[in-house]
């Protein structure tokens, strides 16, 4: 016969849930009796955990309405939260003890200890995902917890997201809303793409025609570029420089690291727009451009000259202030689509590429990114760019976004780069989840919720010293059809759990082998989980009519990828 408050009857709390997302290395239990947390319960913080103290308090204590105050170490009812090196990064133990009412929660480093706060979340039950309680018969409901052992530490040590915020812009309070639904999921990672041919989202202070010029559209393109269809709302904003502070400092308290783009020396539109001179003058006339209005990759590029590099290492001088190393170690420089054109049409540039002896237009593009990796590594950055930044020779300290499938990951870490694999035919989340009629502006392949949950980020057949170069992965979405947080939800969830899982579970085996319907089955507990977030992700039977989008036209491509 089991002691202890387990709610049960009139109290309305029910047992916790071990359905956990993603799934954990090892668990013990449960087994034995249970107990809730409740007013007696309190936290005992060793040095070094406080960010994971503050949040438990202002996360889990705010859905169930608990105190939680800080108590003495070696306490009963407590929440004590301890580091020990030895585990390892961001790896953790979680331990729950029903005959003193007690979690005990380990970490190798203070990220450690966070995600195993994430754990004891979640089996805290859906309402512990609520901003303020849920009374039911008078009372509130935390999960029951019995006696629990969990061990738990991550596949890969780069488990991103990028948000697209040129295309259509997110205000920063969803983006806040989103480094929480990242840390939800274990995700630490946030690649935010700040600019493009449709809009730049970041303020320069000494360029303010960026934003003032840059940061809005006049119309937007409906749709894929080929429907016929505008909103002739004008489109835009931008995250001041204390937006992007405060957008940095709140993910690092959740152990989320911000990844910033800007994007050169293709997906230049909205900045030539705003300071004409960035682009190649002497082949085309950029003095009346405007931020583009559709969809695809404008010709319009950065000009190869000494002031466009100066004006770049102006912003970049910026960025790297507003994103401190310590959590923006790696920054991203785009370097994808950037279409020659201009530079065959340009004599400055012909110019350039005789004088630096680099060829083609293939080395200027080198030239380009050479440029910047020196500079960033003079001031104790990482560059990252896309794969074609290996077009024309790879900068010696650069690492790769592998976007168009894995060979430029494979080629990048078998020449000893770091790469984090994305390809687009298997975790590009704005590509279509389903082939039916009623996905809402369908694009690209088709990626399930099993697909992408049978995605390997290491190739088969990558050696040993090359699979070690794979940092991790990460998921894309592309924002030209999501136009709000709404279509955002969809397009991520529920498929970004499966990839969260892919990216942090030690436990999964190679994709063939792995057990959807034990996947699916926690899910279960996970949809109501995302429910309480209130999250609008897509039912495992397709949209809801008013996540629909009749009539707008997409480009679906063959159902299936090509193997990539
Ligand atoms: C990309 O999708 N152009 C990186």
């Amino acid at each position: 016969m089991c002691g202890g408050d387990t709610g049960r009857g009139g109290g309305g709390a029910c047992a916790g849930s071990t359905d956990l997302v993603p799934v954990p290395a090892r668990v013990t239990g449960p087994s034995g009796c249970g107990f809730v947390l409740d007013g007696r319960t309190g936290i005992d913080a060793a040095p070094g955990t406080e960010g994971t103290e503050r949040w438990l308090r202002s996360a889990v204590g705010a859905a169930f309405g608990l105190a939680l105050p800080p108590v003495p170490a070696g306490r009963d009812d407590a929440v004590a939260l301890r580091l020990d090196p030895r585990l390892g990064a961001e790896a953790y133990r979680l331990d729950v003890v029903a005959a003193t009412r007690s979690v005990r929660i380990t970490g190798g480093d203070p990220a450690g200890v966070f995600w195993g706060a994430q754990t004891l979340r979640q089996l805290l039950g859906a309402d512990a995902f609520r901003r303020a309680p849920v009374r039911r018969g008078g009372r509130t409901a935390p999960a029951v917890l019995t006696d629990l052992g969990i061990e738990d530490r991550p596949r890969f040590g780069w488990r991103g997201l990028l948000l697209d915020v040129a295309r259509h812009f997110l205000p920063k309070d969803d983006v806040l809303r989103y480094v929480d639904l990242l840390a939800a999921h274990k995700l630490n990672v946030l690649h935010l793409h700040l600019t493009d041919d449709q809009g730049w989202r970041i303020e320069i202070r000494r360029y303010p025609r960026l934003t003032a010029v840059g940061a809005w559209r006049s119309r937007t393109k409906r749709g894929h570029r080929a429907s016929p269809l505008w909103d002739d709302t004008p489109h835009g904003g931008y995250y001041t420089q204390d937006d992007i502070r405060e957008i940095v400092a709140y993910a690092a308290e959740r152990h989320v690291r911000v990844v910033p783009e800007i994007d050169l020396p293709g997906h230049s539109q909205a900045a030539i727009a705003a300071y004409p001179e960035l682009g190649n003058t002497d082949a085309v006339d950029t003095a009346g451009l405007a931020v583009w209005d559709t969809w695809g990759v404008s010709p319009h590029v950065l000009a190869p000259t000494a002031h466009v590099l100066r004006f770049y290492e102006g912003v970049w001088e910026e960025v790297l202030e507003l994103f401190p190393a310590e959590t923006s170690p790696f920054v991203h420089i785009g370097g994808d689509e950037c279409p020659k054109d201009q530079w065959r049409a340009s004599p400055t540039a012909q110019a350039r590429i005789a004088e630096l002896g680099v060829g083609d237009e293939d080395g200027l593009q080198s030239w380009f990114i050479r440029h910047f990796d020196r500079w960033l590594a003079a001031r104790g950055r990482r560059l990252i760019g896309w794969d074609e930044i290996l077009q024309g020779g790879l900068a010696p300290g650069a690492a790769v976004s592998s976007w168009r499938g894995y060979a430029g990951g494979i080629a990048a870490a078998e020449a000893g780069h770091d790469v984090v694999m994305c390809p687009e035919q298997h975790v590009y989340l704005d590509h279509r989840q389903d082939a039916g009629p009623d996905e809402p502006v369908p694009l690209g392949f088709v990626r399930t919720l099993e697909d992408v949950y049978r995605f390997d980020p290491v190739p088969p057949g990558l050696g040993p010293d090359a699979a070690a170069r794979v940092l991790g992965t990460q998921a894309n979405l592309w924002s030209e059809v999501t136009e709000n947080r709404a279509r955002v939800d969809y397009q991520l969830f529920p498929r970004l759990a499966a990839f969260a899982e892919v990216a942090w579970s030690t436990r999964l085996p190679a994709p063939p082998a792995r057990d959807l319907a034990d996947f699916e089955r926690r899910m279960t507990a996970h949809y109501r989980r995302l429910e309480a977030l209130g999250v609008d992700y897509r039912r495992p039977d397709g949209p809801l009519p008013w996540q629909r989008r009749p009539g707008l036209v997409g480009r679906p491509f063959d159902p299936r990828p090509p193997d990539a």
